[in-house]
């Protein structure tokens, strides 16, 4: 997920892309740059490393002017997020500046490669730039040149490129990624959302998947993914734009719940492969022979990384047969764990800075374990220090609560599943490819969630006022029910405790009374009537349930204060949808309480403290 922003227009561009950029850093942060061709053949060229700011500096100490230009900030995919490898990219006479994952970059990188082209960066991006540059000898414009090149592309993209040849062009392509084209009198934008370049123009075309467009300073003409010319409508957008930030939704926490499907499908995206019922983790640098022979994994990690990986101890364990150990990574670090050669150290973390799971990998890796990590930040220093990383592909999380990163976790925890089963033996490619369908369809059942609120508003304004709540779950969902607890206390400040269903009669259920919301995941499980039983107990003694059950579900109307119907899907997968509807039910309460959502007192995003 990076940010892209492209000018074409009459006057000085450089500033109107820093400040567009700017308003795209919470697509990304970890690089930027900026390309400015105004003339043939000129071109002038700017990348830094980190923030923002640093490019800016670099800018304002040597500032140059023209009237057409890209620039980027990014969020690393592939490649280290170094200089060489941020955009825009330089290939012949293309400038390139790119948002998505190229699947096939790899094959295309080798063909192109074999023709004698050499690559400076470990990008997918700079592949694409050195395609269209070796298109463009055949082609009859830029534009021309893009659209063969697309027809070899595989992947998501949403990018703006120029050719230093032809000044009087930008091209920009869209496909699966985020693109939107703006007109004001004097100029043409490109921009991976409406805020970057808001305060020049409220006149807005949205591209479709597959979509072309080529800008001049007159006029913006757009094609389908046949290159057809095309008419797109023109839309006026009143937003704000502190609200245009946040795409018109009221918190960051609540534009990541509903960006999950796409970032499950990014997680996914090049990975999963369905014909051999198998994961594709070329990525993972880890000896296969040693994978063979892992007779353990521990898990470390803290927070809501914690509870993606109690998840899935359950799927891992039953579909590899080896022995999963979830270890707050607070206490592994000081309690001398037991630790073999066979051993796989699995660590999860967000940021990758988190200052305990650091911790207990060096701990691990001290005591002789090989140590993979699942991240979200390319290049922190928990994988740094890993010896194989598999990347979510969730973007930069601004909410301090996790929601896209904690779901994208149990995706990339699931692919290892799927991946060490298929290693091990102990998963058949039918079960595999059952497996990776199921995955594949979480994105349809997420969005089938977030299309009705009202449930989980209904949950608000009903209990919003409760001093305490307590999650009940079973199996896969009782990690569940700690994360739905966790998420509470943490955006709400109502106490709340998440609980196994089948240990309520050993304490919690003292607490129970008629004051008491129950939140009980209730789904048509291999555990469903005893979780029934459960709660029956909690509504005896006078509890409020609000019960989270499968599609179709009517059994419990009677018994449930509020009964939210949730999709039903593929076990394996089930706590992925349910991780969303606990998102929810902690966002509209936190929302009518109108506490700090994205921001929550006390609490930081990344802790890099012990
Ligand atoms: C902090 C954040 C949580 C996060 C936890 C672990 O407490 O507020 O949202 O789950 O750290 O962070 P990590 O980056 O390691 O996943």
């Amino acid at each position: 997920m990076c940010g892209v922003v492209g000018y074409i227009g009459l006057e000085d561009c450089a500033t109107v892309i820093l400040n567009g950029l700017k308003k795209l850093e919470y697509r990304g942060y970890d690089s930027a740059g900026l390309a400015i061709s105004e003339t043939a053949g000129a071109l002038k060229v700017i990348r830094a490393e980190g923030k923002l700011s640093n490019l800016e500096k670099i800018f304002y100490q040597e500032p140059f002017e023209g009237t057409r230009g890209l620039g980027h900030i990014r969020w690393a995919t592939h490649g280290a997020p170094t200089e060489i490898n941020a955009h825009p990219h330089v290939a012949g006479s293309i400038v390139l500046a790119h948002n998505g994952i190229i699947e096939n970059y790899r094959e295309l990188r080798d063909k192109l490669a074999a023709l004698g082209r050499e690559f400076s960066s470990a990008t997918d991006t700079e592949v694409v730039a050195h395609l269209i540059d070796s298109e463009l000898k055949s082609a009859s414009s830029l534009h021309d040149a893009v659209l063969k090149s697309l027809a070899q592309v595989e992947g998501s993209y949403a990018f703006v490129v120029m050719d230093i040849n032809e000044p009087d062009t930008l091209v920009v392509a869209r496909n699966a990624a985020p693109m939107v084209l703006g007109r004001s009198d004097t100029a043409a934008f490109a921009a991976s959302d409406i805020p970057a370049v808001l305060e020049h123009t409220r006149k807005f075309v949205f591209l479709h998947d597959g979509d072309t467009a080529v800008l001049t300073r007159e006029k913006t003409s757009i094609f389908d993914v046949s290159g057809t010319p095309v008419e797109r409508p023109e839309k006026h957008i009143q937003w704000d734009p502190i609200s245009a930030e946040k795409q018109g939704y009221k918190h960051f926490m609540l534009k990541e719940i509903f960006e999950q499907p796409t970032r499950i499908i990014d997680t996914l995206r090049g990975r999963a492969d369905v014909e051999a019922g198998d994961i594709n983790l070329g990525e993972v640098d880890i000896d296969p022979e040693f994978l063979k022979k892992v007779n353990r994994i521990t898990v470390v990690a803290c927070g809501g990384s914690f509870y993606s990986a109690m998840v899935s101890k359950y799927f891992i364990e039953e579909h590899t047969r080896i022995p999963v150990d979830v270890e707050l990574a607070s206490e592994y670090r000081y309690r001398k764990p037991i630790i073999d050669e066979n051993t796989l150290c699995l660590a999860i973390s967000q940021s990758g800075e988190t200052a305990d799971t650091l911790a207990a990998l060096r701990e691990a890796k001290r005591l002789g374990a090989k140590v993979m990590s699942i991240c979200n930040v390319i290049e922190s220093s928990i994988p740094r220090e890993s010896d194989g990383v598999l990347y979510t592909h969730a973007g930069p999380e601004i909410s301090v609560a996790s929601t896209k990163a904690s779901t994208t976790q149990l995706v990339a925890l699931s692919m290892l599943g799927i991946w060490l089963g298929r290693r091990k033996g102990t998963l058949s490619a039918e079960q595999g490819r059952s497996w990776i369908e199921a995955l594949r369809a979480v994105p349809t059942s997420i969005e089938a969630v977030l299309t009705n609120l009202e449930p989980y508003k209904d949950v608000a304004k009903t209990y919003a006022s409760a001093s305490s709540f307590l999650y009940l779950g079973r199996g896969q969902q009782y990690p569940v029910a700690l994360e739905g607890a966790l998420k509470l206390k943490e955006i709400s400040y109502i106490h709340a405790e998440g609980y196994a269903s089948g240990e309520m009669k050993h304490g919690p259920i003292a607490l129970i009374d008629e004051k008491m919301p129950v939140v009980a995941i209730a789904l048509k499980d291999t555990v469903y009537d005893k979780t029934i039983s459960n709660l029956m107990e909690a509504h005896a003694r006078g509890g409020k349930i609000i019960a989270l059950v499968s599609e179709g579900d009517r059994s419990l109307s009677d018994t449930a204060e509020i009964v939210i119907e949730l999709p039903q899907v593929d076990e394996r997968v089930q706590s992925i949808i349910t991780y969303v509807a606990v998102q929810l039910i902690s966002y509209f309460i936190a929302d009518l309480k109108g506490t700090d959502i994205d921001q929550p007192r006390n609490l930081a995003k990344s802790v890099t403290v012990e």
